[in-house]
């Protein structure tokens, strides 16, 4: 019973040191860490409440993160796997931020709220992470234009929710996957109406299974990928497709006669397959707008009857299909039809295209085939181009306009017309449609399947134009105006055209109107009847009102230092721990270039520069080298990311610890002295002591004093062997604190450690607990300031919300750090483990066992962290609480302070070591 009021008591008062600000502490957290990963970062992103501040681009529902919304600002840098800390978050929108790059994090499968993710055209790579599958309300999934490679997530097929899939345009390879026995597939996604998977690698059959009459997709889009096999019938059972894109990949044998069974299909791409057997009978089908079998390896026919029969036809792209005999007149009456192109046929006979034939018709590209004449019945005033180049009727030589080969027609032209050019703009100000001189959001708006092919006439644009522009006005956007301009066909026949926003009354958006914009067009937009489906990729904006003065500057160039976390993330820490080393390393140089201290400096002699030190002395490289018995691997007793560790024996048997510093993480002269002259004035049996240092031959060492059992990780994680029951755990407890205290009171300037954590608590043959690692120490030179403004460092996991945020490092920075090893000390688990961030599952915890005492309702928000000086003071009273001496054995650790290690007992097999006064055994805590 003690040890459990002990365990509420102490888990309680943990609780106390971490609370941070208003904004939900998990959600701050998160926030502050995609903060500190990403460049580019809105100016407004400053102080510590995201929510109360409002800070740009990020949407809150009272104290919770619900969207993320900053779509085109140029971010830069990598998505962090702490984003899962946002459990309510609903909308996710990167979109066009080409610089964010790497994995997405796994643990983005924790979201559970997420029901719009939107990283369109961003620089994304790696495999799509599985555990999207657990977006239980995951709507619209857009990772289109990115660098995605590996499989289609077989997982997805569990978004039962999912309208829209939108994976196009990537370099995903394998299979589609389909469910079987335990494990799902995309053929159980019978709600999506999008599936976009065009412009990738993906292999193999498409598997009859995927379809079925289930399914209500409208949009199947698989062109440009490397499918083989047939084309399955069951895809006949999907009634209400719309649109189906095939083209452009391998696939073989005869199209499923039931094909024409999909009567609502407006935009059908067969072309350039290798399919063979009979051209495919689409009568019946009589919504097809725009059809293109062109380039596959079709039997023989004669011209199909339904080349007159379907009355919708914009767009015949037959190319190379086998077809002879003579063309009917009748089939080019429907009354919206654009374009005919039969280019290498067997067509023959006389070409008549009659009189009534629809106002559209543009082209009738025959050339190549057998055509050996042509009735010129046109209307008056009627410009249809006609190509029969390469016909026995152009072979004489012929001089008529249509044996000629067309140029490729220009179709440069804006909607609305451009009718301020008298207007000058100045430098890259560019005039709108109003006539006024701003800064437009521009991007290429891209159909991927439109009903019509007739680009030379703007007015088919005029109804995308209206719908653009009132979609921005009802959304509230600050759009003055809105132009179209330059429609082309790529190769894999999308319709490009270049979109221009142009803001309100400003000459230029600011974070929120753009992100505003990227939104409606990655999500929102639903183009007019015939442009079918369609994707938008903007350029990022490069002209913020914060930006105008100069070139664009990294905004946040806080980094995250790190190692103990988990798996998943670890690959990006590496990655950022590289790019950090690598510039601390570069400033390090050029630091110790510029500011050598002990350029100057004649070891042992007292000249000025030489660093100003108590208590320890220099060591030369020969002499440490001699007590290491030459850096011999069995004197190496652990590594980190600076270097080694070395065991050494004195000349009078004391044992000392030699941190030797590897090339590539020196420090800078500078630095090295500061942190020589901090730790010598540092004396206190909580905290280890420097004996020495080594500044020789390129090299970089700090002699400290032996302490015998390593970290309290390692101790915590049972590696080292020592037993950490709860009264131990609560004696390291009390020691970290009482370090620290004398760190931030008693010292003189006071110090702030900045990376308290497990790895830097040792525990010595008494099992004291010793602060030690002083490498990101700051002094607080100004102490009566209350905080130094500094870069943030740290170790993930550890670091203080509040000191992210505002880069104000104050003593309760340390305070949080502790709170956090005290939750170490208490579950064994380590800040950030699985994706799971220990602050945050205590939290839970507590939440759920409220007979607590109620004691999180007493609990004071983030400034009234205590000062260690009472954190000191509460664990003692707990101790007290719980029958323990706090203060048991302080004499003997004197000895040991001096170095003199006097008892060499083994100690960590005596339980006497510390006085039980009545106390249950520790093992029974969670009974
Ligand atoms: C279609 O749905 C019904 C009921 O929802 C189910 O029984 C049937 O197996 C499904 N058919 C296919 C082909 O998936
Ligand atoms: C045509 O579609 C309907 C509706 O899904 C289906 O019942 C029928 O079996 C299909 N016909 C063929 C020949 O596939
Ligand atoms: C094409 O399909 C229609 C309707 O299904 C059918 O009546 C016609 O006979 C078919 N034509 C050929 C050549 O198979
Ligand atoms: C056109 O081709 C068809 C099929 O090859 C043939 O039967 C017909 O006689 C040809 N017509 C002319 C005018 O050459
Ligand atoms: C240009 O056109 C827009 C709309 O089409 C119109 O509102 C504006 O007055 C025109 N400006 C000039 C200078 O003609
Ligand atoms: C961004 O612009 C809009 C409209 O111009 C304005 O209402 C909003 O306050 C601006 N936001 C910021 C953070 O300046």
């Amino acid at each position: 019973m003690v040890l459990r009021i002990l365990f509420s008591l102490l888990v309680a008062f943990i609780q106390f040191l971490v609370i941070a600000a208003w904004t939900n502490e998990y959600d701050l957290a998160a926030i502050q860490s995609l903060k500190n990963t990403w460049e580019h970062v809105p100016p407004s992103w400053v102080g510590d409440d995201p929510c109360e501040n409002r800070w740009e681009g990020i949407g809150c529902n009272n104290s919770r993160v619900v969207s993320i919304t900053l779509s085109g600002i140029n971010l830069s840098g990598q998505l962090s796997s702490d984003i899962e800390e946002l459990a309510e978050l609903q909308t996710l929108d990167l979109s066009y931020n080409k610089g964010l790059t790497g994995p997405l994090p796994p643990s983005i499968g924790n979201m559970k709220k997420l029901s719009n993710l939107l990283l369109v055209g961003c620089g994304f790579s790696g495999l799509i992470p599985p555990s999207i599958g657990s977006l239980q309300d995951l709507v619209f999934l857009s990772l289109n234009s990115n660098s995605f490679i590996g499989g289609i997530p077989p997982s997805i097929g569990l978004l039962s929710k999912l309208y829209w899939l939108d994976l196009a345009d990537n370099k995903l390879i394998g299979t589609i996957p389909v469910s079987k026995e335990n494990t799902p597939g995309l053929d159980m996604l019978v709600k999506t109406k999008h599936f976009h998977l065009g412009n990738n690698r993906l292999s193999g059959e498409i598997p009859p299974q995927l379809f079925s009459s289930n399914m209500t997709l409208i949009h199947l889009l698989l062109e440009n990928n490397s499918l083989t096999g047939n084309i399955p019938s069951t895809l006949g059972l999907v009634q209400t497709l719309e649109v189906v894109r095939l083209d452009k990949n391998s696939l073989s044998g005869s199209v499923p006669p039931n094909l024409n069974n999909l009567t609502y299909v407006q935009e059908l791409f067969l072309a350039n397959n290798k399919l063979t057997g009979p051209l495919p009978n689409l009568t019946g089908m009589t919504f097809l707008n725009y059809v293109d079998l062109s380039n596959n390896s079709f039997a023989v026919s004669d011209v199909p009857p339904w080349f007159s029969t379907l009355q919708s036809l914009t767009s015949l792209i037959m190319e190379d299909t086998q077809i002879q005999g003579q063309l009917p007149v009748s089939m080019f009456s429907p009354f919206q039809l654009q374009t005919v192109v039969l280019k290498k046929n067997k067509i023959n006979g006389t070409l008549n295209i009659g009189s009534s034939h629809s106002d559209q018709l543009q082209l009738i590209d025959l050339r190549n085939n057998l055509i050996e004449a042509f009735t010129v019945t046109q209307r008056a005033g009627y410009s249809v181009q006609i190509v029969l180049a390469d016909n026995p009727i152009c072979s004489e030589g012929g001089t008529e306009k249509y044996c000629s080969i067309p140029q490729p027609s220009n179709t440069s032209y804006s909607i609305p017309p451009e009718n301020c050019t008298t207007y000058r703009c100045s430098s890259d100000q560019i005039s709108s449609p109003t006539c006024k001189c701003a800064y437009p959001y521009t991007g290429a708006i891209v159909f991927r399947a439109p009903s019509f092919s007739n680009l030379g006439n703007s007015s088919i644009f005029e109804s995308l134009y209206e719908k653009l522009y009132l979609t921005f006005q009802s959304n509230n956007l600050p759009v003055d105006s809105v132009s179209l301009s330059n429609p082309t066909k790529n190769l894999d026949d999308y319709l490009i055209l270049n979109l221009r926003v142009f803001p309100s009354g400003q000459n230029r958006f600011n974070r929120t109107a753009i992100s505003g914009i990227g939104l409606v067009l990655s999500n929102r937009f639903e183009p007019p009847h015939g442009f079918g489906t369609f994707n938008f990729i903007g350029e990022s904006y490069g002209y913020f009102a914060d930006l105008a003065t100069g070139p664009s500057k990294s905004l946040s160039s806080a980094i995250i230092i790190g190692a103990a976390v988990g798996g998943s993330i670890l690959f990006l820490l590496l990655l950022i721990a590289g790019v950090y080393a690598f510039r601390q390393k570069r400033r390090a140089e050029v630091a110790s270039k510029k500011n050598d201290p002990f350029a100057s400096w004649e070891p042992n002699t007292n000249s000025g520069g030489v660093p100003q030190l108590k208590g320890a002395r220099f060591f030369s490289f020969e002499e440490l080298k001699k007590y290491t018995n030459n850096f011999s691997e069995v004197n190496d007793v652990g590594s980190g990311g600076y270097g080694k560790v070395y065991r050494g024996t004195l000349s009078n048997g004391k044992l000392i610890a030699i941190k030797r510093a590897q090339k590539g993480s020196m420090q800078g002269g500078l630095e090295f002295k500061t942190e020589i002259e901090l730790l010598s004035r540092v004396h206190h049996k909580n905290v280890v002591s420097l004996i020495g240092f080594c500044f020789e031959q390129g090299e970089q060492m700090l002699v400290y004093e032996y302490i015998a059992n390593g970290t309290l990780k390692d101790s915590l994680s049972g590696r080292s062997g020592i037993r950490l029951d709860w009264m131990r755990r609560l004696r390291i407890a009390l020691g970290a604190a009482r370090g620290l205290q004398y760190l931030h009171d008693l010292a003189n300037p006071p110090i702030i450690h900045r990376d308290i954590k497990s790895t830097n608590i040792l525990l010595d043959e008494r099992l004291n607990a010793k602060v030690t690692d002083f490498g990101l120490s700051k002094l607080m030179d100004e102490p009566e300031k209350g905080h130094v403004t500094t870069q943030v460092k740290g170790t993930m996991g550890y670091l203080d919300p509040e000191y992210y945020m505002t880069q104000q490092l104050t003593e309760k920075s340390d305070v949080y750090g502790f709170g956090v090893l005290l939750l170490e000390l208490l579950t064994a688990r380590k800040p950030i483990e699985k994706g799971k961030y220990i602050v945050r599952e205590v939290k839970l915890e507590m939440d759920k066992t409220k007979e607590m005492y109620n004691l999180q309702q007493i609990l004071d928000p983030g400034v009234n962290r205590p000062p260690m000086r009472e954190v000191v003071k509460e664990i003692e009273s707990i101790m007290e609480l719980a029958g323990l001496n706090p203060n048991a054995e302080s004499a003997s650790t004197s000895a040991s302070y001096e170095g003199e290690n006097k008892g060499s007992d083994n100690p960590y097999t005596n339980e006497s070591l510390f006085t039980y006064s009545g106390a249950h055994p520790p093992s029974s805590a969670d009974g």
